[in-house]
């Protein structure tokens, strides 16, 4: 098996058309702490996952869960991440999609949790991935939070691509109905931040 990344939390392997991701143990973590993280992302991650792909949001199949050794086996999504995309080439319209996919979550109560342009595979349509931060919750405050932390990645990722988050924005605004609200709360979540 080819290990794809070796990222700071798991290893991604491939194997032919699938993925497994692997939670690795962390030597820092208290074992029971680490032990109840490892497993809690590895559901959260591979419950979402099948939750988001039942709203219609594109994201990988997955096919075994193995709470034992905190392993997810999915689909293998062949294609580059949004990020490599972005940087190559000024693309609004994948922007313009990710707000839509963003605000089908949102408006169904799933906050990604980890939003970047690394955790977007694009291929044909955009897939999302990386779930294992993620949580359903009605709360504007964390749907606020959500994209505050998506727009701090995004400025520091894409400098000079402002827009891109425009385009990202807009659409999510036309997408999801509560959609103001939340853009307001992302106001009062920043200028909380600035003083913290
Ligand atoms: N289902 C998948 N299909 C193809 N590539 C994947 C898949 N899942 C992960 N990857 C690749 O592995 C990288 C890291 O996976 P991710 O789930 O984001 O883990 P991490 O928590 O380490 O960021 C992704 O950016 C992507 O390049
Ligand atoms: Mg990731």
């Amino acid at each position: 098996m080819e290990v794809v990344k070796r990222g700071a939390e798991a290893i991604i392997y491939a194997d032919g058309e699938r993925i497994i991701k692997v939670r690795m143990k962390k030597g820092y973590r208290h074992p029971e702490l680490d032990r109840r993280l490892r497993l809690s992302r590895t559901r959260r991650e591979a419950r979402l996952l099948k939750k988001v792909r039942e709203m219609g949001v594109p994201a990988p199949k997955v096919m075994e869960v193995d709470e034992e050794n905190f392993r997810i086996v999915m689909e293998r999504i062949r294609g580059p991440t949004l990020k490599s995309v972005l940087l190559k080439e000024k693309r609004s319209d994948l922007m313009e999609r990710l707000g839509e996919l963003v605000a089908t979550l949102h408006r169904n109560n799933v906050i990604h949790g980890d939003l970047t342009t690394s955790n977007v595979i694009v291929s044909g349509d955009l897939y999302l991935i990386d779930f294992g931060l993620g949580e359903v919750s009605h709360r504007v405050e964390d749907k606020a939070v959500d994209l505050v932390c998506f727009e701090k990645s995004y400025t520091a990722t894409h400098p000079d691509f402002p827009e891109g988050w425009e385009a990202f924005i807009e659409s999510y605004r036309r997408n999801y109905p509560g959609a103001e609200k939340v853009l307001r709360q992302m106001e009062a979540v920043k200028r909380r931040a600035r003083y913290l």
